[in-house]
């Protein structure tokens, strides 16, 4: 178990992880920690951020800096938002209704996965707090037309469109691991369980863990072979068009990391470009986000809002990308190790932590508000 006292003694992101080590599922918690092939992309994710330096201001009057920004028409309390993840009741089983709670309080945007482990209707009928829905293109026409309407009527904001993932990424700790949604028990996965005694009470006693915008028990089998079978695959342009025409309203694409690509999204017209490689699990070697923002925002800046999201652990994470021109950053791990250390209160510590941080380096940076970070402030090493 995780207390409220050990939660607190959590002071980083990286000391939430190592929580969320102890108290989830081996498979879980490699399906959320890992990345793709040798994982080059995910640690590089996160070094990229050391490649810039702070060059802060003094006497500034910082001392309580306002850490609001808007992001597609919505005034965002944070400059962050939680981007969307598969299946969160893996990590823990209060999963993506914590999320969203956690999100709402902390006055920022929650994202729902298509492959969320909550529907739709349930998140939607949680809470009030600002919501957009990513989607992925289904094989079947008809099932992406009724998740898109779904989506709208249950009144989320925006859509978001993931584009990096036209075949799922090499995880290798996956397959080492026997990982299945919904998780199956094997003998190694058995084992496993019994070293993750609270995550494995949960899921012995709970409502069984499932891709819930799907109706029918889907069997045990690999996000691989899930996704082969049930994405489109050659799916391009046209077909992003043919979302933006059935959604027709506030659209992101999300996994570019080109500047060509975003230009082409604004003409096609989407409103907000989310520079990611998926957090690392897609094509390893890809570049790090924040490598390659500085080029899309002057490209696309004027067109389009831009979000950062990959490798995000601290709050000089967030200034920097911010500080470049993003207009928020997505987290992912930095919330879901929060999640899988300690269900909601996990999440509001991860949020807690990384707001108080941001709040912290602005002072020490001399920003008392959002305007103030700019490209002035970065040094490059
Ligand atoms: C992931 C997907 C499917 O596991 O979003 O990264």
């Amino acid at each position: 178990m995780t207390s409220p006292a050990a939660l607190a003694r959590c002071l980083n992101i990286a000391d939430l992880r190592q929580r969320a080590r102890q108290r989830a599922h081996r498979a879980s918690f490699d399906y959320l920690d890992g990345g793709a092939d040798d994982e080059v992309t995910l640690r590089r994710n996160s070094e990229a951020f050391a490649r810039f330096e702070l060059h802060y201001r003094v006497l500034r009057e910082a001392a309580n800096p306002d850490t609001s920004v808007t992001l597609l028409g919505e005034s965002l309390a944070l400059p962050l938002i939680l981007s969307p993840t598969a299946c969160q009741r893996l990590f823990h089983t209060e999963g993506e209704l914590a999320a969203a709670r956690a999100a709402a309080e902390a006055g920022t945007v929650f994202c729902l996965s298509t492959l969320s482990s909550t529907s739709i209707e349930t998140i939607a009928a949680s809470t009030t707090g600002p919501k957009w829905f990513q989607f992925y293109l289904w094989r079947d026409r008809g099932l992406a037309r009724e998740m898109i309407q779904r989506a709208k009527q249950a009144g989320f904001k925006a859509i978001i469109l993931t584009v990096d993932l036209p075949a799922h990424g090499n995880r290798e700790r996956d397959p080492r691991n026997g990982f299945t949604i919904p998780p199956r028990m094997g003998l190694l996965q058995a084992w496993h369980a019994l070293r993750a005694p609270a995550w494995t009470f949960d899921y012995l006693s709970r409502e069984p863990i499932r891709y819930a915008n799907l109706s029918g028990n889907a069997k045990a089998t690999s996000l691989q072979s899930f996704i082969g079978n049930h994405f489109a695959q050659g799916f391009n342009w046209s077909d992003a068009e043919w979302m933006l025409d059935e959604w027709n309203g506030p659209a992101v694409i999300k996994g570019v990391v080109r500047p060509d690509d975003a230009a082409t999204a604004a003409a096609a017209g989407f409103r907000c470009v989310m520079v990611s490689n998926h957090g690392g699990r897609q094509l390893d070697h890809s570049p790090a986000p924040i490598n390659v923002a500085e080029p899309i925002i002057d490209r696309v800046g004027h067109e389009m809002e831009v979000v950062v999201d990959g490798g995000i652990r601290r709050g000089t994470d967030v200034l920097k990308a911010l500080a470049l021109g993003a207009k928020a950053v997505g987290i992912g791990r930095a919330y879901l190790y929060g999640l899988a250390a300690g269900g909601l209160p996990g999440v509001r510590r991860a949020l807690e932590i990384l707001q108080n941080e941001i709040v912290r380096d602005m002072t020490l940076l001399g920003a008392a508000d959002r305007s103030l970070v700019t490209r002035e402030l970065l040094g490059r090493r």
